[in-house]
Formats: C-alpha cells, sequence, structure tokens
C-alpha cells in the first residue's frame, strides 16, 4: 500500500475527531483533537491503547531508520511500556518526560536511562498544560537550576523540547542540554502562539553549533523538511501523520510514509541544486 492508501484505510478505523485528511493541517479537527494527542484511544479510536500504539510505533520507526519520540502522562505505566520497547528496539527512541517535580523526574529518568535510549527529553512547555495542573504527582515550571540538575541526572543527551524564543532557548543551553526542540506543542496549546516556522530562524541564526536544532509543528512533506532545514534546523519531528500511518497500516504505514518523506526531501534537493544536506541553507529558500 502507498501513503495515500494508507492514510484511506485509516479513514475506516480512526474517528469520530481526526477525519485522516489528506494534509494533516488542523483545520477539520479544530477544537477536537489537541495538539499533544498522546491517549490514542481517546483521540483517535480505541483499535489500540497507548501501550499497544507505541510498541508498533517504536519498533517501526527504528526498522525505517528514524527515531519515535515516546510521550508521558498520568498513567504511569505509558513511560514504562514506552521505555521498555526502545530497549527492545537497542535504545533506539526518545523517551520524553513531563516536567514533573524532582524525585518523580529521578525516577522516570532511571526507567530511561535503563532503556538505553540514546537521548533523553523533556517537554517543558507541558508545564502549563491544564491538564497537569494540581495533580499528583505535581508538574511545572523549572528554574534553570532544577533543570540543571535533572539533565545532569541523565546519561545520554538531553533534549529539552518547547522552546519558542532565544530566551528560552538560552536557558535550556545554560542547563546543559545538548539539543532543543523548537515546538508550539502542536499549536493548540495557547492561542496566539507563533507558528514553530516564524521562530526558528532567529532561534537558529543564535544557537546553530552550540546546541543541535530541531523544529516540529506542521511539517508533512520531504518539502517541509527541506524548509526547516533552510531555516536552521539540524533535524525534524513529525507526530501526528504517524499517528493516521499506524491506524491505516502498522510497520507498513511507517516505513510507506518515511520512504515517501525520502524521496520527496530529495526530488527537493535535485530541484534546487542541492547535493547534500550540509549545503542546504537560506539562500535555497524563496522570503
Ligand atoms: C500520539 C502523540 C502523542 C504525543 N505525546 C506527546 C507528549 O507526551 N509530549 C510531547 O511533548 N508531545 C507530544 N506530542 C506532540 C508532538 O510531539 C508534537 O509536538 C506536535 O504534535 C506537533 O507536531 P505535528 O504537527 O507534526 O503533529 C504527541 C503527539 C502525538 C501524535
Amino acid at each position: 500500500m502507498n501513503v495515500n492508501e494508507i492514510r484511506e484505510k485509516s479513514r475506516s478505523v480512526i474517528g469520530p475527531y481526526c477525519k485522516s485528511c489528506p494534509v494533516c493541517n488542523g483545520k477539520a479537527c479544530s477544537n477536537k483533537i489537541p495538539g499533544p494527542v498522546g491517549a490514542v484511544s481517546q483521540h483517535y479510536s480505541d483499535l489500540y491503547n497507548d501501550n499497544m500504539f507505541n510498541e508498533i510505533y517504536v519498533r517501526a520507526c527504528a526498522k525505517s531508520g528514524i527515531a519515535a519520540f515516546t510521550g508521558d502522562g498520568l498513567n504511569e505505566e505509558i513511560m514504562i511500556h514506552a521505555t521498555h520497547a526502545i530497549k527492545e528496539n537497542k535504545g533506539i527512541g526518545v523517551p520524553t518526560i513531563k516536567p514533573w517535580d524532582k524525585d518523580t523526574c529521578f525516577k522516570k529518568l532511571d526507567l530511561a536511562n535503563e532503556s538505553n535510549a540514546f537521548a533523553i527529553a523533556m517537554d517543558i512547555d507541558a508545564a502549563g498544560l491544564p491538564f497537569l495542573q494540581g495533580r499528583i504527582p505535581p508538574a511545572g515550571r523549572k528554574s534553570v537550576e532544577e533543570l540543571k540538575e535533572i539533565i545532569d541526572y541523565a546519561h545520554v543527551p538531553f533534549i529539552v523540547k518547547g522552546i519558542m524564543s532565544v530566551e528560552g532557548a538560552q536557558k535550556a543551553v545554560d542547563a546543559g542540554a545538548k539539543a532543543i526542540v523548537v515546538s508550539n506543542h502542536g499549536g493548540r496549546v495557547l492561542d496566539g502562539t507563533p507558528a514553530t516556522a516564524c521562530v526558528l530562524e532567529e532561534i537558529a541564526d543564535q544557537f546553530k553549533g552550540q546546541v543541535k536544532i530541531i523544529v516540529d509543528g506542521g511539517i508533512r512533506s520531504g518539502l517541509d523538511v527541506f524548509k526547516a532545514l533552510a531555516l536552521g534546523a539540524d533535524a525534524v519531528i513529525i507526530a501526528r501523520p504517524f499517528v493516521n500511518m499506524i491506524y491505516g497500516g502498522k510497520d507498513e504505514g511507517v516505513e510507506a510514509y518515511v520512504q515517501q518523506l525520502g524521496q520527496e526531501l530529495e526530488n527537493t534537493m535535485m530541484m534546487t541544486g542541492v547535493s547534500s544536506l550540509r549545503e542546504v541553507s537560506k539562500k535555497n529558500i524563496y522570503k
């Protein structure tokens, strides 16, 4: 099956909120699906629970030559299963921890360290998510010193996800992050938040080479990947389209989408006369 057929198939098993649109752009599902779309059975359909979903997701990404970022939530089983899946796949995956209190972070980091994951992330912007407010364990903002203590506890490079400003990037670097993710958590967390494409260039201009720069939010094609690299990213995360691929085609869906992205990226490089990803620069995009 190709990507279109897999997306078509996902439409029959997903819903009612997600419409498996030809391009996942947040329009048809506005106000129905949050940006951070963990709890797949609630947001997509009960074909999978988070543990079943993560098992396929981590395995299929590792097989396709990319790494899955797994999520975290109030249900501690999610992180336990996700880190187990990463361990099963030789550490190819990035457990992403919510900004809990220090003791909970250390417990989650024990799981992540034990999984042999090649990197660990924290979605620091989840500090403001309504569903985490006033809950046990508590989650919330971190000072640079608090974040540094958490980062020092990890055995592998630490990625701070949810950076939208130069000031935020500086704090992540000061705390010891080896990479940042320029992300607005899918654009559904705070109205009026700019698109990541609007802030990426300024952040990259300041921090390129000091810290790896990853970006997410609405990246859907190889052409989009090219644009992100041209604006200064070292890598991208693509999230929601993979849900459709897994619902419609499990491992085959992930493989087909990754192949398509690679082909589109190659075509874009050919059309712009770029022969290596290192060469991609601002000069290649029309602003
Ligand atoms: C199934 C699923 C679960 C997610 N869970 C998390 C999470 O736990 N933590 C997080 O930082 N982001 C989470 N996200 C958000 C994505 O990492 C990403 O920031 C956001 O969806 C924007 O990318 P996109 O437009 O390509 O979907 C999740 C996304 C998906 C699809």
